[in-house]
């Protein structure tokens, strides 16, 4: 059965396990977990996803299948993969828009593509076959990123999500903070990009909070409280994206789960306060719509 997954999920992270499980947090309506810690393992894993599952539902989050690398994904992996997601009954797996591994050496990070049509097309290529393999929806997630590689990019970072998710008729995964992240540290406009990620594409939102160093380089931590700037364009994307499953990730240094609760309940008051602007909106539409086509008629 496919989970029911809506709302404002956070992901499942040992660290504050014990907590979250013993909470009772009505705004908190799903969980996210990483495949890797389960494929494969057994024991307290196993335990604990079990406990997770009895309470909320579950959407998968990939951290290894960088889906813009050179070579296919190994099966050694993808078919225990496969099952696992049936088993778990996710509505759709994420994996991000990175590589992370090269000449057989798997590197443990999220490393950017180059903006270019040929990472474009190898992207849509190993998308496909993915999805193919996991016979389900695939998202891909945008990420953060500290330099272009292989000298200048020969597009824009929006430009090169889009025609990726074009070509690979893919859904997205938005992380709204990596948008953020990015616009700060390479200098273009977070709600210019927002305002062109086509709605019917996007699944998912990812928020998180990130660390600013003394130089003044954002990094993408996961490891602090989400900033203003980022509830702000989470709200604007929301208002226009309607009510989009949104998620809040949060990896290390992690504070008493009493803090993570008052996050939740502050997406959780953007959210509803966005998907009524959103519904009214629809609602205008439908009721201006036969009058505006009487007018266009009449001209
Ligand atoms: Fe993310």
């Amino acid at each position: 059965m496919t989970s029911r997954v809506e709302g404002i999920g956070i992901g499942f992270r040992y660290g504050f396990a014990d907590a979250l499980l013993a909470a009772d947090v009505p705004e908190l309506r799903w969980l996210e977990i990483h495949p890797e810690n389960y494929v494969g393992r057994g024991g307290r894993f196993r335990y604990r996803l079990d406990q997770a599952r009895e309470r909320y539902p579950l959407a998968t989050h990939g951290l290894t299948l960088g889906v813009g690398a050179v070579m296919p994904a190994e099966d050694d992996y993808v078919a225990p993969l496969a099952a696992f997601l049936a088993d778990i009954g996710t509505p759709w797996h994420s994996e991000h828009l990175c590589f992370s591994g090269t000449g057989g050496v798997m590197l443990h990070d999220l490393l950017p593509l180059p903006f270019s049509p040929q990472s474009i097309a190898t992207a849509a290529c190993r998308i496909g076959e993915l999805r193919d393999r996991i016979e389900r929806p695939l998202a891909i997630e945008n990420v953060s990123y500290y330099a272009h590689p292989g000298g200048p990019p020969q597009m824009e970072e929006v430009d090169f999500l889009l025609q990726v998710l074009e070509a690979a008729d893919a859904k997205l995964l938005l992380d709204v903070n990596n948008v953020w992240v990015n616009s700060q540290n390479h200098g273009f406009d977070a709600r210019a990009f927002l305002d062109r990620i086509p709605a019917e594409r996007v699944v998912q939102i990812h928020v998180a909070g990130p660390t600013v160093r003394p130089d003044g380089l954002i990094i993408d931590t996961h490891g602090e409280a989400v900033r203003s700037e980022c509830y702000e364009l989470l709200e604007h994307v929301l208002e226009r994206l309607g009510p989009v499953p949104v998620l809040l990730e949060r990896d290390q240094n992690f504070p008493p789960f009493a803090e993570l609760v008052s996050e939740i309940r502050q997406l959780d008051a953007i959210y509803q306060r966005a998907i009524a602007v959103h519904a009214a909106r629809c609602a205008r539409n439908v009721a201006e719509g036969p009058a505006r086509d009487v007018e266009r008629a009449l001209v």
